[in-house]
């Protein structure tokens, strides 16, 4: 199959013709794949159990990974969905359109195929110009995965797409760069207190300054037993991987390494982050003023010895550090994956990075690592996940 890309202009003003023909490969059962400000998905009509199918061939993922339904507006969520439960009315209102996936019981009108065979359907209503038009202009709900193939990081580019699904899809949309760079939150609002399922950009700070009380998936923390099932099927996959064996340094007490702020009353960094360029608008705290120096530096040193090791012994290596330390390594192929106190830099670059060193050829990665608050949870869950949760303790 012939891939065709097009490239969005303006994506402030965008022109309905731009995407007319990408809504019309969607409608008649077709792919597309399209930006969203978290990261490029692979687009198919969510009502059509062959488009799922199609979609799970494109990507070779496993077809009981369900897949979340993208609508353009509220008003398309009713015929979806038996009831809205009230946690899910009050985020819909709070973070909607945004990087927020809820997970609602499901009606008929959505088919297995798209669900994995669950009786609940994910919904997401994404704040980008071009998804948001796009499903509009399609007049059905949009089932959309992460554009990359199973097991590759997600895309942030076009290009990324490009890589991964030349041939295999009709369309790419290329918008440009996303803001935000790491998957949409999800939540699951069908039980009865609200579960984190996935962490992203709404924070469980966020979370929980409208819900009060919000549980965590224990997936979401570390790796599983084998007894225990995560409640989001993709969660138990071993995504992000990069191709070379990748470990992250961790400072040993958690709580020593966290930012000072107190993480109720304290400045919301989150909350001043605007996703759409990746910067955080809002200057209030600075995450570097609560760390405790010695294991900043402690950890600095195991990253530069870990790697001296593997150059030593003949290993091309990679390392993971940020603007802050970047100056402290002089080995190995060094990338910053941004600031370290700007989280949504982090965010912003982590998959791209990952894809870097596939292309340079690395063996081993060696990476920092960075606090759990805030976007700092989304960062480090997706980190140890690539690591395949290989964390050596300073
Ligand atoms: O930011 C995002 O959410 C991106 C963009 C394209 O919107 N999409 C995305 O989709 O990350 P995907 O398919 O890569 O991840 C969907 C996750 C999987 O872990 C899947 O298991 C979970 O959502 N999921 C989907 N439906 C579910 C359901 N009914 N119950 C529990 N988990 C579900
Ligand atoms: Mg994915």
């Amino acid at each position: 199959m012939e891939t065709k890309r097009i490239i969005i202009e303006d994506r402030n003003h965008i022109k309905d013709e731009e995407l007319r023909e990408a809504a019309g490969i969607l409608r008649s059962g077709g792919l597309v794949a399209f930006p969203t400000e978290t990261v490029y998905g692979l687009g198919g009509n969510a009502l059509d159990e062959d488009a799922a199918r199609k979609i799970y061939a494109a990507k070779g993922r496993p077809s009981d990974n369900p897949l979340i339904a993208h609508v353009s507006c509220m008003e398309e969520v009713a015929p979806l969905v038996k009831e809205i439960p009230e946690a899910g009315r009050k985020l819909m209102e709070a973070f909607w359109p945004g990087p927020l996936t809820m997970i609602f019981p499901k009606s008929d009108k959505v088919p297995c195929g798209t669900t994995g065979g669950l009786d609940t359907v994910a919904i997401r209503m994404p704040d980008d110009p071009v998804a948001n038009r796009l499903i509009a202009l399609a007049g059905v709900p949009v089932a959309a995965p992460s554009a990359n193939t199973s097991g590759r990081p997600s895309p942030t580019t076009a290009d990324h797409v490009w890589q991964d699904m030349n041939g295999r899809i009709e369309m790419i949309i290329d918008g440009g760069p996303v803001g935000i760079g790491v998957e949409s939150t999800i939540v699951d609002v069908s039980s009865a207190v609200p579960a984190v399922l996935r962490p992203g950009a709404i924070t469980m700070e966020m979370l929980e300054e409208v819900l009060g009380e919000v549980s965590v998936d224990p997936a979401i923390l570390g790796p599983l037993s084998a007894d225990v099932r995560p409640k989001a099927p993709g969660m138990k996959y071993k995504h992000y991987a990069p191709k070379a064996d990748l470990t992250l340094v961790e400072p040993n007490a958690e709580t020593d390494w966290k930012t000072g702020t107190d993480r109720k009353h304290g400045t919301d960094r989150e909350n001043g982050t605007d996703w759409k360029n990746g910067t955080d608008r809002n200057t209030g705290a600075d995450p570097e003023n609560g760390l405790d120096e010695r294991q900043l530096q402690a950890m600095i040193r195991k990253v530069q010895e870990l790697s001296h090791e593997k150059i030593e012994a003949g290993y091309k290596v990679g390392v993971i550090c940020t603007d802050e330390s970047r100056d402290c390594y002089t080995d190995g192929a060094v990338r910053s994956i941004g600031a370290r106190k700007s989280q949504a830099s982090v965010a912003h670059n982590l998959y791209a990075l990952l894809r870097e060193f596939d292309d340079l050829g690395v063996d081993y990665i060696f990476s920092e690592s960075f606090p759990k608050d805030h976007l700092g949870q989304a960062i480090m869950n997706r980190l140890s996940k690539a690591a395949g949760y290989k964390i050596v303790k300073v």
